[in-house]
């Protein structure tokens, strides 16, 4: 069977399918994905905090990304790929937009790229789309703006910053992007949003009225050490279930268990 595809995305909307994203840093995690049907995979610049062990998602960089990116496409055979442009990958113009579009595009084999921003950014997604690169874009919370925002807070909150949200939405539809996400924005204008477009809104922490849902697979599956998002569900408890077993490993080899017999050659 052939790969998701932009068309696929839109004739979604039409039928008021809702649908879900996850990220996937890696072959063999997006494999899982890709074999559970999760139609769109994401190699987020999260990868910066859940991957790479940044701070932020600043410091990413194209080459990790085109690496990850490469290996989630040969992970998958179904899904739409999706790969972010970094900071500092697109902010210069749309000019360089589409020069490291273009790279994931044939480098990494991705079937579509994101970048943050709405009004700012839709000089470069126009470009990307015009020379035939899907764009989803990203608007609300942009974590590459966490200098800017002085952290991670709740985006469109009061009249103003709802109205400035809205055009953002608009300004990227019209620019062309194939959908847009909206992150950790009030539910009820996440819904306004998502009424307002005719491409598909992908909610993270923006309630559930978004036509889909994204979540970083790490923070899904419970994986991440620390503090989770209110908006987090976590769906199984990875980190308990990989330290029990790493410490059943150590202990078998301490107290001699393992390898047994049958694990030997003889
Ligand atoms: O990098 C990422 O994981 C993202 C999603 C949270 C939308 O941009
Ligand atoms: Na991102």
């Amino acid at each position: 069977s052939r790969r998701i595809t932009v068309r696929d995305i839109a004739a979604a909307k039409r039928r008021g399918e809702k649908w879900p994203m996850l990220t996937a840093y890696d072959a063999m995690t997006a494999s899982v994905f890709d074999e559970a049907g999760i139609p769109v995979l994401l190699v987020g610049d999260s990868m910066g905090n859940c991957h790479l062990g940044y701070e932020t998602t600043v410091p990413v960089t194209m080459d990790e990304i085109a690496i990850l990116s490469a290996a989630v496409v040969r992970g998958t055979k179904r899904s739409l790929v999706v790969a972010d442009l970094p900071f500092g990958a697109y902010q210069e113009g749309a000019v360089q937009a589409l020069r490291n579009a273009t790279r994931l595009v044939k480098e990494a084999g991705v079937g579509a790229v994101k970048l943050e921003g709405g009004e700012r950014s839709a000089h470069q997604i126009e470009l990307l789309v015009q020379a035939g690169i899907p764009v989803m874009a990203h608007i609300g919370l942009t974590p590459q703006s966490v200098h800017a925002f002085g952290g991670y807070p709740v985006q469109g909150r009061g009249e103003e910053a709802a109205q400035q949200l809205l055009r953002d939405a608009k300004a990227v539809q019209d620019a062309g992007a194939f959908a847009v996400v909206l992150e950790v924005v009030p539910a009820e204008l996440a819904a306004e949003v998502t009424r307002s477009l005719h491409i598909p809104t992908v909610g993270i922490g923006a309630g559930a009225e978004c036509d889909a849902q994204v979540l970083v697979w790490t923070d899904m599956a419970g994986l991440n050490g620390g503090r989770v998002p209110k908006f987090v569900k976590q769906y199984a408890a990875l980190r308990e279930t990989l330290g029990d077993a790493a410490k059943e490993f150590a202990a078998d080899v301490v107290g001699g268990a393992y390898p047994a017999p049958e694990h030997a050659f003889h």
